[in-house]
């Protein structure tokens, strides 16, 4: 969904006037008798939702708690989902985890000084500093698979450790690698390049609705959910962990730059169609759930 459309119809439902809905949501006249035209069924189901989307919040936690669990897929013998989705596409190395010296910074300093940075310096991340942002967060120290189960363990915690969640990195500025969309791979701790079409980056930008730091920023750190990873071992209270999990990495990306003398700022505010729509995910069993800028500090 463009950004056109998610205005026309976030005023429409909102009781906007006609005028003012050209009006805040940017759209031309003829747009905006385009989408009336075309919406009519979308918006019919976002009036008939609302109610429910209006309790949400308290139904998720109330209906989530063990008094209305059943036997998850796990108990019932359902195969198990993988434990990394494999993407094809041109591979760029890294510098191996091994091979990395790691930045001294005392932990207490990099706690004590972490702020939300949202400004960053035109110089770009080296390979070295983006290998250990990615050790930092996303990396699986070990890889286990067999009939019965696969899991990774990372320097992050997960719920089971089903660690649901996929790293996609929007680079940017990084000495030696082309700016593009990749996907990281946690075990091979390579790149997988994505999507290098011209236009991706500007799609991210406003997915994050135009935020500041998107642009600046010389990596931005794209996570996606795969819900079924966890759901698969403890049913819909799985959905709750998926949240806290992303958490975690967030705040270990917050100290890694840290250490580096970096800084990142954490993005929840962001259009679920838009990105979802960048990354080609069908928003359901693979969604964007967290995104996190990183940049050089001014
Ligand atoms: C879940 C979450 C979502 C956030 N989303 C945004 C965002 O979309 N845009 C932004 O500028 N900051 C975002 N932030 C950063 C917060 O605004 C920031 O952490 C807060 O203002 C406290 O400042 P500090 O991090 O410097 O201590 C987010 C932080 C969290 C934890």
């Amino acid at each position: 969904m463009d950004m056109k459309t998610f205005g026309y119809l976030y005023y429409k439902t909102r009781g906007y006037s006609p005028e003012d809905i050209i009006k805040q949501a940017g759209i031309s006249e003829v747009d905006f008798e385009f989408l009336e035209k075309n919406l009519q069924d979308v918006l019919k189901e976002i009036e008939m939702l609302r109610p429910v989307a209006e309790n949400i919040g308290q139904d998720f936690t109330r209906l989530t708690r063990y008094i209305y669990e059943r036997e998850s897929d796990q108990t019932l013998g359902v195969p198990r989902p993988d434990a990394i989705k494999v993407r094809s596409g041109e591979i760029v190395p890294l510098p191996a985890t091994g091979t990395l010296k790691m930045p001294e910074m005392p932990l207490a300093k990099a706690i004590e000084q972490r702020r939300s940075v949202r400004k960053y310096s035109a110089i770009p991340l080296q390979q070295e500093e983006l290998s250990f942002l990615l050790w930092a967060s996303s990396w699986a120290r070990d890889f286990r698979s067999s009939e019965q189960m696969e899991i990774t363990f990372r320097n992050v915690p997960s719920a089971g450790s089903r660690h649901p969640l996929e790293t996609f990195l929007d680079i940017r500025r990084v000495e030696g690698i082309k700016p593009g969309l990749y996907y990281y791979h946690p075990v091979k701790h390579c790149l997988v390049l994505y999507d290098d079409s011209p236009e991706i980056a500007a799609k991210i930008h406003e997915g994050c609705m135009f935020q500041e730091m998107i642009p600046k920023a010389a990596v931005n750190f794209i996570l996606t959910a795969v819900p079924y990873r966890t759901v698969w071992r403890y049913g819909q209270r799985g959905y709750r962990y998926l949240y806290l999990d992303a958490g975690h990495i967030g705040q270990n990306i917050h100290l890694a730059a840290e250490a580096i003398d970096a800084g990142a700022c954490m993005i929840g505010a962001f259009l679920d169609e838009a990105m979802n729509e960048a990354l080609g995910l069908d928003g359901i069993e693979e969604f964007v759930i967290y995104i996190a800028s990183v940049g050089k500090k001014p």
